[in-house]
């Protein structure tokens, strides 16, 4: 049965979540959950969370806070509305949130996304008249935070054509799911449970319906995206680069990226394709968190800064133009000055197009939480400081390098201003163009004139100079 009902999703970390919600949403409509403008007119809010540092499992409360006001503001109207924590921070503490946010009434894990009909039943079941403000909670707690067994993706709905027209040119599809490697400091192999790959055929026709619905780029998705080990139709392993090269095969999908991908699982077959695959774009996220093989070793990546600089010189070999990005933390228990500068050593080295960089957060459970040396905060403050200031430096340069030269852009939306649209470069960054609206969803050559911070302002090459200026 299907009632009207309305679901407002809140997601905060990777992109992993951003699929996850996506799913969510798809599983839900078949129910009458159409998707809310805001928290305040949903009958159904789900904060989809993330763990991987302390700020952004903290957010989650303050979120539950404010929606503990709304909550009690729509009841006294009558209305009620159902509060869902699911994602990293609910597999993570489960009924700790329930306890320290009474206001939740269902905390449900990233494994079990395809029982949300089931789990909503539940919840409504013990369904009573609305609570009043100062009340108990009317309604009994869901929580499931189980590994189950049988695999979610088969189960989670598919997007309708509709959904994926309303979200754009470019998507993204999860294909690994999970991690076996615990590196020490990170939560994600407790929160997302061990290495997962999904079917080949499966991924095919997911990215099938996708492109037939409009997208012209697909992101794979994994935790460790490059450890992918699937089976094809006739049982055959599957690496990355023999899923890269099947999709490849859709006529209109113009492009391809993969994320995030670990050092260690970076193999010949995979930098093979890079070199001969014209859809695979020639960006890498390949992060290596420090330039030090003390640290290195402590957080378990069980690699050298050498293999890795080692690694991008085969990769630049294979595909010269390829822009690298990477992840790095400062402040790991036991870093010391020698250390840091070490990591400064590797960015040097690298140069990369952009890069993510964080403080240590000490994450409960995780081996480094305990380890001794832990470093003092203004200490990874101004090392923090120091390494954004070089990568931002990096970043910058990168960006003036492509002045003046042509790329291809895929436009995807409309620009802020009249006349404007807006797409990315094979790099990943904007490139803001005075174009015909008629071009978003496709690929264009322009010529960049401009970097402002990290995005571009270009025309379309081929258009006289002048034309582009008055445009
Ligand atoms: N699988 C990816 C990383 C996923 S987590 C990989 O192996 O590279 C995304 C990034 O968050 C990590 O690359 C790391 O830089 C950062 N991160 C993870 N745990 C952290 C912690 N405890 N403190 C600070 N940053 C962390
Ligand atoms: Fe976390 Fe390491 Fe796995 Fe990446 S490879 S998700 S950093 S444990
Ligand atoms: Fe965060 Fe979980 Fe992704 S901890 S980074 S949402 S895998």
């Amino acid at each position: 049965m299907t009632d009207n009902k309305s679901v407002f999703i809140k997601t905060y970390g990777c992109q992993m979540n951003v699929y996850d919600s996506e799913r969510m949403s798809d599983t839900l409509a078949p129910l009458g959950y159409a998707a809310a403008d805001s928290p305040e007119s949903a009958d159904l809010v789900i904060l989809n969370t993330c763990h991987i540092r302390e700020k952004a499992a903290e957010k989650v409360y303050s979120e539950l806070g404010r929606l503990r006001v709304m909550k009690a503001a729509r009841a006294a109207e009558g209305r009620e509305t159902l509060i869902a924590v699911a994602g990293c921070v609910a597999q993570a503490e489960g009924e700790e949130i329930i306890a320290r946010a009474p206001v939740v009434d269902m905390v449900f894990g990233p494994q079990t996304y395809h029982r949300l009909p089931e789990l909503i039943d539940r919840v409504r079941a013990g369904e009573r008249p609305a609570a009043t403000e100062g009340q108990a909670p009317a309604r009994p707690k869901v929580v499931e935070t189980e590994f189950p067994l049988d695999d979610k993706f088969d189960h989670l709905a598919a997007p309708t054509e509709t959904a994926v027209r309303s979200r754009g040119v470019t998507a993204f599809l999860t294909v690994q799911e999970g991690c076996d490697k615990f590196c020490t400091f990170c939560v994600v192999p407790y929160t997302r449970g061990s290495e997962a790959s999904r079917p080949v055929a499966r991924i095919v026709e997911e990215a099938r319906r996708l492109v037939a619905a409009g997208v012209r780029e697909i992101t794979l998705l994994g935790q460790n995206v490059n450890a992918y080990h699937g089976t094809d139709e006739d049982g055959r392993p599957v690496g990355l680069a023999g899923l890269l090269a099947r999709l490849s095969e859709l006529p209109r999908l113009a492009r391809i990226r993969y994320t995030t991908s670990h050092p260690r699982d970076l193999d010949d077959a995979l930098i093979a394709e890079h070199a001969g695959n014209p859809k695979l774009m020639p960006y890498l996220h390949l992060p290596v968190q420090s330039g030090s093989d003390r640290i290195l070793a402590a957080m378990n990546r069980r690699h050298t800064a050498a293999d890795y600089l080692d690694l991008v010189a085969r990769i630049r070999a294979a595909r010269p133009d390829m822009a690298l990005s990477g992840d790095f933390i400062v402040g790991f228990p036991g870093e010391t000055d020698a250390d840091f500068e070490a990591t400064m050593d590797v960015v040097r080295a690298v140069d990369y197009a952009a890069c993510f960089s964080f403080k240590y957060s000490p994450r409960p459970g995780t081996p480094a939480a305990t380890m001794d040396g832990q470093v003092p905060e203004a200490v990874k403050s101004e090392r923090l400081h120091r390494l954004q200031a070089l990568i931002e430096a990096q970043q910058t340069a990168f960006a003036e390098r492509l002045i003046g030269r042509t790329l291809p852009v895929l436009f995807d939306k409309p620009g802020r201003l009249a006349g404007q649209i807006v797409g990315r470069s094979p790099y990943l960054q904007p490139v803001a163009v005075m174009a015909p609206s008629s071009l978003i969803g496709e690929i264009a050559d322009v010529t960049i004139e401009a970097a402002l911070g990290h995005s571009l302002i270009g025309s379309l090459a081929g258009e006289p100079a002048a034309a582009r200026r008055s445009a």
